[in-house]
């Protein structure tokens, strides 16, 4: 430790603690990280049409309260896919944490087993999955798939991710090529936005009135690799490579669900599905569980808010397997509404990653506790004394049509 950093220290705490709301902690890593990472972070494809909508349907939904109900300590807990959890939020996978904050993925994993719940590990980290394993204390851990550049290396990080000790895998389907994030082409900002003389004119402004995530960074080794995708020969994948359009797809197919589901031994779940149809071919492939998800907005323009078709893939597969939720999830009331649907839990992705660009894994600990008081407050408010006993009867009925009127 140097003088610098325990100032650095003081100076994070006070801000986590200032942090009330999502839109705080966003205003927040406004002011700390250079601008091309940040719009990295909060942007979404093309026009964000998909991004906004994601929020505004939740916002557009209301509760059918229960008034004058005495509920001293609403209940939250659940499990997912057998894993019993403290509230039903997970953190979502999110590539490139380690540029937001040197704690990373490693901090958000911490701080989510500290709340009681599961972190899902992205492939596209910095760190290795091992890392994060060993640095993840203990709490349950879920591993997240990309297929990258070949089959090859998608079953080698199976393997390693099994070796590693994560209990299930999560499969994502909708990156076969990234989405159209102009804002990063704008910026310069890509995953291999390496320190040569040219981006560092580019990006020498926005760093210099950003010392301290400069400081931060420069400490932390300037990491932009791809660490799971590294040869024995030292080479790792850089994801710009994910921007190009290739001819193989970055998402695992179809096609390569057969040897997921007889290679991995653990629960599988799909990611990035939309609609009932691919649903129903979730489950016959074997997947115990679906996250229901246009990644925050980020890849398809113009698909719809995840919320919207919920109930559709609720009334098709319900039954047969767990259906989880993300994209939008701003607080807890937001959560609240999508269990009244049907989703067993949520997934919160920009929500941790800007409270982790505020402060580490404490931004993230105040992000996950803001989420827990929010829902205490709504569940006591709404006279609902366990998530479990949320069903559609909770929402108005206006709320319940125009979500099915999406289809
Ligand atoms: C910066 C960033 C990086 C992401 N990287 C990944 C990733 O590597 N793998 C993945 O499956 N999803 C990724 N996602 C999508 C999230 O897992 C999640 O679906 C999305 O953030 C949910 O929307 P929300 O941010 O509105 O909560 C990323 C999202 C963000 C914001």
């Amino acid at each position: 430790m140097n003088a610098v950093t325990p100032a650095l220290e003081r100076m994070r705490a006070r801000r986590v603690a200032k942090i009330l709301s999502y839109e705080d902690a966003r205003k927040g890593a406004r002011r700390i990280l250079p601008r091309g990472l940040f719009d990295y972070v909060d942007g979404g494809a093309e026009d964000e049409v998909t991004m906004r909508r994601n929020v505004q349907a939740f916002q557009d939904i209301t509760f059918r309260p229960r008034m004058a109900v005495m509920n001293p300590e609403p209940k939250l807990a659940t499990t997912v896919l057998g894993t019993p959890i403290s509230m039903p939020v997970l953190t979502a996978p999110c590539g490139g944490m380690r540029l937001v904050h040197p704690e990373g993925d490693i901090g958000v994993a911490k701080a989510s087993a500290k709340a009681g719940t599961i972190h899902v590990t992205s492939s596209a980290s910095c760190f290795s999955l091992e890392e994060i394993a060993a640095g993840s204390t203990g709490g349950p851990k879920w591993f997240q798939l990309y297929r990258f550049f070949s089959g090859e290396l998608m079953e080698n990080l199976v393997i390693r991710a099994q070796a590693a000790g994560y209990e299930a895998l999560v499969v994502t389907v909708d990156t076969v090529v990234a989405g159209n994030r102009e804002k990063d082409y704008k910026n310069g900002f890509s995953y291999n936005m390496r320190v040569n003389a040219k981006n560092a004119v580019k990006m020498a402004p926005q760093m210099g009135i950003r010392p301290e995530w400069v400081y931060r960074f420069v400490r932390d080794g300037m990491p932009f690799a791809l660490s799971n995708t590294l040869s024995p020969d030292g080479q790792a994948m850089l994801l710009t490579a994910m921007t190009r359009l290739a001819t193989e797809s970055q998402s695992p197919s179809w096609a390569d669900m057969a040897w997921l589901r007889a290679n991995w031994k653990g629960p599988l779940i799909i990611k990035g599905l939309l609609t009932s149809e691919d649903a129903r071919r979730a489950v016959d492939v074997g997947a115990e569980g679906i996250v229901v998800s246009n990644h925050g907005g980020r890849q398809l323009e113009n698909a719809p808010a995840t919320i919207d078709v919920l109930p559709e893939i609720v009334d098709a597969v319900g039954g047969q397997t767990e259906i989880l939720l993300d994209s939008g999830v701003r607080r807890g009331g937001d959560v609240l509404k999508a269990l009244a649907i049907g989703a067993k839990a949520v997934l919160i992705g920009r929500n941790a990653a800007f409270g982790l660009a505020v402060g580490g894994q404490a931004g993230v600990d105040r992000m996950l506790s803001i989420i827990r008081a929010d829902m205490v407050r709504t569940m006591r408010l709404m006279g609902l004394e366990n998530v479990a006993d949320l069903d559609r009867s909770w929402l108005t009925q206006q709320s319940i049509d125009r979500a099915m009127a999406a289809r």
